[in-house]
Order: C-alpha cells, then sequence, then structure tokens
C-alpha cells in the first residue's frame, strides 16, 4: 500500500541482515577459538577486535536496523497512513549508515595495516579503553539516527491524531512510541558519554576522563537498551504472534501496563550492572536491584497474556486437553516457530537474569561466561530469533515476492533453538565454574575448573558445537532471505496482514494509559530519584580527573 514505506523497511532488512551475517561469522569464530576447538582464523591479540566486532555488529547494528524499519512499519500499518517526512526518513536511515561504515571501519581497521584506526572497546566501549575517535562518531550517528526515526514516528502520529481525536492509539502505535520514549530518556546517558567525554578524549582535546563517571553514563544507557531489543519483541509477539496461532490478543489492556511498565522501570536500574564498582554507594545498588526486580512483573504478565493468546489461537485450530493443545499450533510457520520458540529461550533467560541481578549472588557469576550464555537467550535468541521469524512474514509484504526456500526456512528456527541449548547452557555452566568471559585463552597452567558435573572439556566441546549450529541456522536464514529478496516474481504477491482484535479490545482498557505525557514524566522523575545524587557526586569530585580537578564553586556549594 505505501511503497516509499516499504522500500525503506526492505533496506533497513537489508543492513540488519548484512550486520547479522558478519556478526555472526565473527561469533562462531570466538565459539571456535576460546574453546580451543579451532585457533586457526585469528590471532589471539585480534581477538578484542573480533569481539567488538561481534558486539557492535549484532547488539548495534543488526538491532537498531531492524528496529528502525519494523517500527516503520508497524507505524504506516496500524495507522493507515504514510509516514510524516519522506525526506526525515531518509536522513535517519543515511545517518544510521554513515554511523555504521564510520564504526565498521573503525573496528575492522583494527585487523589490518590499511588503514591507521582501531577499535578494540569492545561493545560497551567506556573508557579506560579507548577507540579512534571515528568509532565513538560513528556509534553517535547511529543514536542520533534513531532518534531522528523517532521523532518521525511521533510526527506521523501527531498528524494522524488530527483526524481521529478520540480515537485510542492502535495498539502497535502504541508499543513503538512507548519504546522510543523509553529509547529518548535511556540514551541521554550513553550520548552525554560519547559527546562530552570520549570524542574530545580520543581527539586529544582533554588528556583524561572519569572512568567511574564515563562507566556509570554507559549503564544508564546499558541496560533500558536491553528493553529496546526486547520490547520489539514484544510487539511481535503480541500483536502478530496470536493471529499466527490462528487466534487473537487475550487483552489489549494488559500490553498496554506491560509497555508503560517497561518505560517506567528499564532505566533506573543501571547500577546493577556496576554492583562491584567502588565509589556507588550501597544504598543506591539496592535500589537498582529493587527496581530490576520489579521488572519481572511486566514480563510474567507477558507470559501470562501471549501464551493465553496462543491457547485460544490452538483450540480455534481444533486443539484440545490440558497441554495437548500444543500439538494443533502451526509448528510448520516458520514465523510462527521461530517468534515461540524464541519466547520460550527468554523465560530460561529471565531465570538466569534473576541470578545476574541479586546483589549478592551476582559476585559469583560476575564476568565469567555465565554472563554471554544469559544474553544469548534474552537478545540472541528472544529479539534475534523472533526478528528472524517476522521476516519470513514480514519480507513477503515489503517485497511482493513469496519466501523462498521455505523448507530451510522451517527448519532454521529449530536448528537455531537446537544450537543455542547447547552454546547457552553450556556457557551457563562454565560460569558457574569459574570460566571468565572475554578471553581468547581461557584455561591457565595448573589450573583446572571444577564443576559440580560434567567436565570442562565436554563444556567447551557443547559451546563450539552450538556455536557451529547457531552460524549454520544464520546461513540458512540469510539464503531464505537473498532467496526471496532476489526472487524474479516480484510485485505481485497480496498477503493477508490484517491483525485481529484482541478478545478484550482496547474499549476495555483504561484511557489513562494513552497519557504517553504522564507516564514520561514519572519514568524521568524515577530516573533523577535513582541517579540525581550519586551522578551529582561524581560530578562533584571533578569531571575529568577525580580528586583534583576542582568543578565550579557554585556547583561545589550546591553540591555541599
Ligand atoms: C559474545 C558466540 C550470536 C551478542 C559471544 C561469545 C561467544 C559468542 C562465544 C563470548 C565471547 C567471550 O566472552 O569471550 C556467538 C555465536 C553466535 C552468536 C556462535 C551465532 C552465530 C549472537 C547474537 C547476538 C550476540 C545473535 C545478539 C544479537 C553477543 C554479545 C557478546 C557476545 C553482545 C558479548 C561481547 C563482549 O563481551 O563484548 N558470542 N554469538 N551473539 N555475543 Fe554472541
Amino acid at each position: 500500500r505505501y511503497p516509499f514505506e516499504s522500500r525503506m523497511v526492505r533496506y533497513c532488512f537489508a543492513v540488519a541482515f548484512l550486520a547479522l551475517g558478519a556478526g555472526g561469522l565473527f561469533g562462531v569464530i570466538q565459539a571456535l577459538h576460546r574453546t580451543g576447538i579451532y585457533r586457526g582464523f585469528i590471532a589471539n591479540q585480534d581477538y578484542y577486535t573480533i569481539l567488538t566486532g561481534h558486539g557492535v555488529l549484532l547488539v548495534l547494528v543488526f538491532t537498531t536496523f531492524f528496529i528502525a524499519g519494523l517500527f516503520l512499519w508497524a507505524v504506516t500499518d496500524s495507522l493507515d497512513t504514510p509516514v510524516a517526512s519522506e525526506w526525515t526518513t531518509k536522513l535517519w536511515f543515511r545517518l544510521m549508515l554513515l554511523g555504521t561504515l564510520l564504526a565498521g571501519t573503525a573496528i575492522l581497521g583494527g585487523l589490518t595495516d590499511l588503514v591507521p584506526v582501531s577499535a578494540d572497546v569492545l561493545f560497551t566501549f567506556y573508557a579506560p579503553l579507548a577507540a579512534h575517535p571515528i568509532f565513538y562518531i560513528g556509534a553517535a550517528l547511529i543514536i542520533v539516527g534513531s532518534w531522528v526515526a523517532g521523532i518521525n514516528y511521533f510526527r506521523t502520529f501527531f498528524s494522524w491524531r488530527q483526524d481521529n481525536a478520540d480515537a485510542r492509539i492502535p495498539l502497535r502505535t502504541f508499543m513503538v512510541l512507548v519504546t522510543m520514549l523509553m529509547w529518548f530518556i535511556a540514551t541521554m546517558g550513553v550520548a552525554v558519554e560519547v559527546v562530552f567525554f570520549l570524542i574530545p578524549w580520543s581527539l586529544g582535546l582533554i588528556s583524561q576522563v572519569d572512568p567511574l563517571l564515563t562507566r556509570t553514563l554507559f549503564w544508564f544507557f546499558g541496560h533500558p537498551v536491553v528493553y529496546f531489543w526486547l520490547m520489539p519483541a514484544y510487539l511481535v509477539w503480541y500483536t502478530i504472534l496470536p493471529k499466527l496461532a490462528g487466534g487473537r490478543l487475550f487483552s489489549d489492556g494488559l500490553a498496554r501496563i506491560v509497555f508503560v511498565l517497561f518505560l517506567l522501570l528499564s532505566t533506573p536500574v543501571g547500577f546493577h550492572h556496576q554492583y562491584v564498582d567502588p565509589g556507588i554507594p550501597e544504598g543506591f545498588k539496592f535500589v537498582a536491584m529493587t527496581n530490576t526486580m520489579f521488572l519481572l512483573l511486566p514480563s510474567l504478565l507477558t507470559a501470562f497474556t501471549v501464551v493465553a493468546s496462543i491457547e485460544h489461537g490452538a483450540r480455534q485450530r481444533g486443539g484440545t486437553g490440558l497441554l495437548g493443545w500444543l500439538k494443533a499450533l502451526p509448528w510448520d510457520n516458520p514465523a510462527f516457530s521461530a517468534s515461540a520458540l524464541a519466547g520460550l529461550m527468554f523465560a530460561a533467560g529471565g531465570f538466569s537474569g534473576m541470578i545476574n541481578a541479586g546483589m549478592n549472588i551476582n559476585y559469583l557469576v560476575h564476568n565469567t561466561l555465565w554472563v554471554p550464555g544469559h544474553f544469548h537467550l534474552t537478545v540472541g535468541t528472544a529479539a534475534a530469533l523472533t526478528f528472524m521469524g517476522i521476516s519470513y512474514w514480514l519480507v513477503p509484504q515489503v517485497t511482493g515476492r513469496p519466501l523462498g526456500l521455505r523448507s530451510w526456512a522451517s527448519a532454521q528456527p529449530f536448528v537455531w533453538f537446537i544450537g543455542m541449548v547447547l552454546m547457552s547452557n553450556a556457557m551457563h555452566r562454565a560460569g558457574l565454574a569459574g570460566v571468565p568471559r572475554r578471553t581468547a585463552v581461557p584455561q591457565y597452567e595448573g589450573f583446572e575448573y571444577v564443576s559440580a558435573y560434567g567436565s570442562y572439556a565436554e563444556m567447551r566441546i557443547q559451546i563450539a558445537l552450538g556455536g557451529v549450529l547457531l552460524f549454520v541456522s544464520l546461513l540458512m536464514f540469510l539464503a531464505v532471505m537473498w532467496d526471496t529478496y532476489m526472487n524474479p516474481k516480484g510485485g505481485r504477491l497480496t498477503v493477508n496482514s490484517e491483525l485481529p482484535a484482541a478478545l478484550s479490545g482496547p474499549e476495555a482498557s483504561p484511557k489513562v494509559l494513552d497519557n504517553l505525557w504522564l507516564w514520561a514524566g514519572i519514568a524521568v522523575l524515577l530516573v533523577v530519584l535513582a541517579y540525581g545524587l550519586p551522578l551529582a557526586s561524581l560530578v562533584g569530585d571533578g569531571l575529568f580527573d577525580p580528586g583534583s580537578a576542582p568543578v565550579p564553586a557554585w556547583l561545589a556549594g550546591l553540591l555541599g
């Protein structure tokens, strides 16, 4: 219906898939290298370069481009209106692409002497690790591009609002706008870190930065970014998955409440990444832990609502029995199976996340392989597998071409699932045995990792085998996408993309939920309460050099 928007969604997805392919290749190289199964691809000292490429390409580039395209589709399709400004749409796409090229050049420069740049700073890129300025400028452009995209979604909504003054915000648009409000708040931390500290530092304009302050600004953003990856997956689970299952969403109101809770609770939790950092008061770490545990609430509400909706679909298709209805689900439809398996893995990721979040038990797993074991279930599967799966449904719509290599597509989510069960489970266990993350060679002479059951050798094989299966699954996905994009029978497909209304529709959900400014205001207030005092004290002891560079007298007076 909207050719310009469809084209931009296609472009966004194409960049996302390229990043996914390259990032996945780095992933399997790491998995083989650090397990010692095959170390011939890279030298040990290049491990950080590959690891940085893996993290940045997957969690910054793949996710941001995919989400930008998905949201563009969700807003224009659910409001049934073209995007507010085509010019602005091209602008944000180009900004993000330029940012990706700059950051990518900086990272890959570390592998060759052809260009005098490098960025072995990992996807968390806080000081004291330092990158070439073009890496930070690239990262900043990706974020600025995402802001412009967000503003354009809002403008599209406002122009729709003029003709629909009393209507409820359609659910998909509501989800996009709430996610973007969360994103605007969360990215403030990293924007300040990059623009005021890391770029001037890497350019040599300032001689040093305060690592604790920049880390704190990073983690201000570093946890909510997780919800920026997950909320689009939730959008798919709430609004498309029930239809694929043959039914309808259980409750529109519950879905809105979940998104509002994410907006409120996502940001005031960042200190849970800094439990072992000195200089952050314990009380504020405790507050962050409590807020983190509250985040379980929207996830549990989702588990209930989405499973109820799928069960409703299965029973519509003739499914019966306490669990027998599971057999009636369309497991051969890859869009369904990928999203459903992703949701299942997310449940496991939620449990290991609770361990990470506990202030005391965190010490057991901190910086061990447990941590990547956890987030390969969340962003690496809940988000990534859902995005791959829903591409099987969306790409035919935005290209007008039927899905290619159907049988490969049907098998792909299961191969991913098996690969991730092996890799992630073994990573969790290795973490409990004390194996560190982010190391090329985690074996030490005369030191044995002791495990409650199984052996370290067996875990290493599982990690490597899982990593290879994941990479095979990724190649299958990319082959399907290539075949679909390139299909000569283009432009003739009509897809039934109509999404049925919820069983308990928007008329039954409280109107106050649509008051976006109210929720945004409360979210900002919670952030001020969680971060205001600790940040003031970090700034108070010197902006760039704690202890010696004094803040202006008026600020020192204010801070006591
Ligand atoms: C880290 C493998 C897919 C995000 C790692 C590590 C391995 C790995 C072995 C641990 C490295 C270490 O700590 O030394 C793979 C394989 C994949 C894959 C084989 C599939 C082919 C993904 C996906 C995502 C992702 C889909 C997210 C969308 C990350 C991140 C890190 C990581 C953020 C941490 C990087 C860091 O510590 O700086 N991956 N991964 N991975 N992976 Fe993956």
